[in-house]
């Protein structure tokens, strides 16, 4: 279904996140026929040039980052809802001419794709200059804040111009299909949910493994850390959507408000539950603290804890989580490890094992659940687990192949005016409340993070958060 028409204004236009996902992700919708031929698109930024040259730059974009082929003919197309106004966020530079850029009668949304330090500049002089009014959106990437009081001094700040329903907080992994499939699986399905909880559910782990190493942007992971990069956000947002209640409607405020809960039931992380780690070069390719450039870094390119929600749903199920980077494969991916069964009747065959229910968020992305059946053949009744394996390119075809991008999602709902996949102001500030103590014991502590080898699974540590709880966690594997 095609969105209104609208302008979109993209701050920091001249960017990489601009360029590598924003750019590429509405050319996908325009030619998915989604953005009408009358909408705007103007690039905002500091560098001085026409709308011409902003086409061009835009056209290599698409080409490299969206892997469009330059003859498309939908491509010239959609060059021609671009334009350009360069921009001084601090000063008075361009913002007149934006200004008579955009149509009153029309959505407007304002991308804020540049460091939360300018934030409040544009806010700021977007409200001044009359650009933006009461219906007007904003959206913001993260890092949304280092702590709480960063975080809630840029919720202050943004709430001086604009109400919280025009705020679009972005937390991409909320974009992904996969994600968004956790809520289908859930409310969608009577199997599940009456098993969804402490009674049948012995823990759930949730890994987000990434082969990368932070080269190239060491000086932003260096002051941010696992912890910061991945678990308050997109880690948290994937623990809520398993943890949380059912809303009681696919509603943008029913939906956080339940996350919110989980994320206040959470209970502090003891120094004991968790484990960073370091990653180290062979020889050949750099460890962590090349690609940081700090020999002395103390920052965690891997972290495994153990979270326990303090609630009546999941009192006694704790969840493992674990992230990092330069592991042995990029695999996410959630998994509900059930209890066993409370009393076998096969007593000569060995004991059921415990279903598990695995959804896997990316790359092939599918769900797996192992039940026991009988094996095959006349010598007894001996079990054994088999998968129920489906990959939604099976399961989907062509559709389920070609799923598209997180960004894709988020800046259509924008534009249609469904916060449902964004993060509210409370629970960002929620997120933060509950990480500062884990941070900031660890930076008390002055310990090192474990080593671990480049491709490995991560460090040995962390094997033994699970070991020591007679659990183990599934192999990272693509
Ligand atoms: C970003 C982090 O938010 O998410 C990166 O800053 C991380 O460090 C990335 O690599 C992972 O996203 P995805 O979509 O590749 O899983």
């Amino acid at each position: 279904i095609p969105v209104e028409d609208f302008d979109l204004v993209i701050f920091g236009a001249t960017g990489d996140l601009a360029h590598r996902k924003i750019l590429p992700g509405l050319f996908r919708r325009f030619e998915a026929g989604q953005i009408p031929e009358t909408s705007q698109i103007i690039g905002a930024a500091r560098t001085e040039q026409d709308d011409d040259a902003f086409r061009k730059e835009a056209e290599a974009s698409i080409i490299e980052f969206g892997g469009v082929k330059k003859s498309n003919p939908n491509l010239a197309k959609f060059l021609q809802l671009l334009g350009y106004v360069p921009i001084d966020a601090k000063g008075d530079g361009g913002w007149e001419a934006l200004k008579s850029r955009i149509r009153d009668d029309k959505v407007h949304a304002f991308y804020f794709s540049v460091a939360p330090a300018l934030f409040g500049d544009i806010a700021e002089r977007l409200a001044n200059y009359g650009i933006a009014d009461e219906d007007s959106r904003i959206v913001v990437e993260k890092p949304f804040g280092r702590d709480l009081a960063t975080a809630k001094a840029l919720n202050a700040t943004l709430a001086q111009h604009f109400a919280e329903h025009q705020i679009y907080r972005i937390d991409h992994y909320l974009g992904k299909e996969t994600v968004q499939n956790l809520m289908a699986v859930r409310f969608a399905n009577v199997l599940f949910e009456p098993l969804w909880n402490a009674q049948y559910v012995d823990h759930v782990q949730i890994t987000v493994a990434e082969t990368v190493g932070v080269a190239g942007r060491g000086s932003y992971y260096d002051k941010s850390g696992a912890i910061r990069d991945m678990v308050q956000n997109h880690m948290m947002q994937l623990l809520c959507l398993i943890a949380m209640e059912p809303p009681y409607h696919f509603d943008p405020n029913a939906v956080r408000d339940e996350k919110l809960k989980v994320i206040r039931a959470l209970e502090p992380v003891e120094n004991g539950d968790i484990v960073r780690g370091q990653y180290q070069g062979d020889g050949k390719n750099g460890g962590y603290l090349e690609d940081a450039e700090d020999p002395d870094s103390r920052t965690e390119s891997y972290v495994a804890m153990k979270v326990r929600i303090s609630n009546w749903r999941w009192q006694g199920t704790p969840f493992y989580l674990r992230t990092g980077k330069k592991l042995r494969a990029r695999t996410s991916e959630i998994a509900i490890i059930f209890k066993e069964p409370p009393h076998s009747i096969f007593d000569d065959t060995g004991h059921p094992k415990a279903n598990e229910l695995v959804i896997r968020l990316q790359p092939n992305e599918g769900m797996n659940l192992k039940v026991m059946i009988k094996e095959p053949g006349p010598g007894g009744m001996r079990l054994v687990q088999v998968p129920l394996d489906m990959s939604f390119a099976d399961a989907l075809g062509a559709e389920g192949a070609d799923m598209p991008d997180a960004y894709e999602r988020l800046i259509m709902d924008v534009i249609r005016g469904n916060q449902t996949l964004f993060m509210r102001g409370d629970e960002v500030e929620a997120a933060w409340a509950w990480t500062d103590p884990i941070i900031t014991a660890w930076e008390d502590s002055k310990r090192r993070p474990e080593p671990y080898d480049a491709g490995s699974s991560g460090p040995e540590e962390a094997l033994r958060l699970m070991h020591r709880d007679n659990r183990r966690w599934r192999e990272i594997r693509s």
